[in-house]
């Protein structure tokens, strides 16, 4: 098929990643989309937007889908942060979406506790004072990985939990600590999966524990024409895991 028959596909990444997040998964994907793998404000080489929403980062999106003229209705795809933007694009820009595809992510905002812990993490990243600064880069880098994956991606691939630490070690911390205070700030957006026309896939991992797999069934169901893919061994960076099997489910 040539690439301009192609369906488009856009990515949108997780935190605390970059569009490389996806590289595991993008050749299995060019054969059959026009792949567009975006970086949100701050990551990869994309400018921040000071102060910028969840909501500017969705319009951020939108500009860069319009700056690669595409003008047909695409795939959005959405990982964890990656599909908190998803559902605000959603919100802004129902008719430009053929499909709405939701990776291990939520509608729902951050209880009081994880809101602070996010602050926390912010106020250290963005403190100034390199040696904080690199302690908590270094806490991320270690705790994440048995937070991220599945038990059974730990004890079988070493070296994806080392790559795993090595990609958030890449992120300038300005970047996550700017991630962090605009996921705090989300809003809810149950509603705008009630009110999409267009098919809402849900993608879970089956061991996800940040968004288990019932949280995910539950958003599904709101939706009118839902579908939900759960892929076994895997637990919160599916393509990442489980890419093959990720490829199939989307
Ligand atoms: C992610 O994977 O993007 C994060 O789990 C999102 C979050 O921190 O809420």
């Amino acid at each position: 098929m040539q690439d301009s028959q192609k369906c488009k596909l856009v990515l949108i990444h997780g935190f605390p990643f970059d569009s490389s997040m996806w590289n595991s998964v993008l050749s299995l994907l060019e054969s059959r989309y026009h792949v567009v793998n975006l970086n949100l404000p701050g990551f990869g080489n994309r400018p921040s937007i000071p102060n910028g929403s969840i909501a500017d980062w969705a319009r951020d999106i939108e500009k860069q889908i319009r700056e690669q003229n595409i003008s047909e209705q695409v795939d959005l795809c959405g990982l964890s942060m990656g599909g908190y933007v998803a559902l605000e694009f959603a919100a802004q820009f129902p008719s430009r979406l053929s499909r709405l595809i939701l990776c291990d992510t939520k509608t729902t905002i951050d209880t009081s506790e994880a809101r602070s812990v996010r602050l926390t993490m912010a106020d250290r990243l963005a403190s100034g004072d390199e040696s904080v600064v690199q302690q908590t880069m270094h806490q991320l880098a270690d705790d994440m990985p048995s937070k991220l994956l599945s038990a059974t991606t730990i004890n079988s691939d070493q070296q994806l939990v080392e790559e795993v630490k090595q990609m958030i070690l890449s992120i300038p911390p300005a970047t996550l600590a700017a991630a962090q205070r605009s996921m705090a700030d989300r809003r809810d957006t149950t509603e705008v999966i009630r009110s999409l026309d267009c098919p809402v896939v849900g993608i879970v991992g089956s061991d996800d524990e940040i968004t288990p797999t019932q949280l995910m069934r539950d958003i599904i169901q709101t939706a009118k024409r839902g579908h939900l893919e759960i892929i076994e061994q895997a637990g919160h960076l599916p393509p990442l895991e489980k890419p093959t099997n990720f490829v199939a489910a989307l």
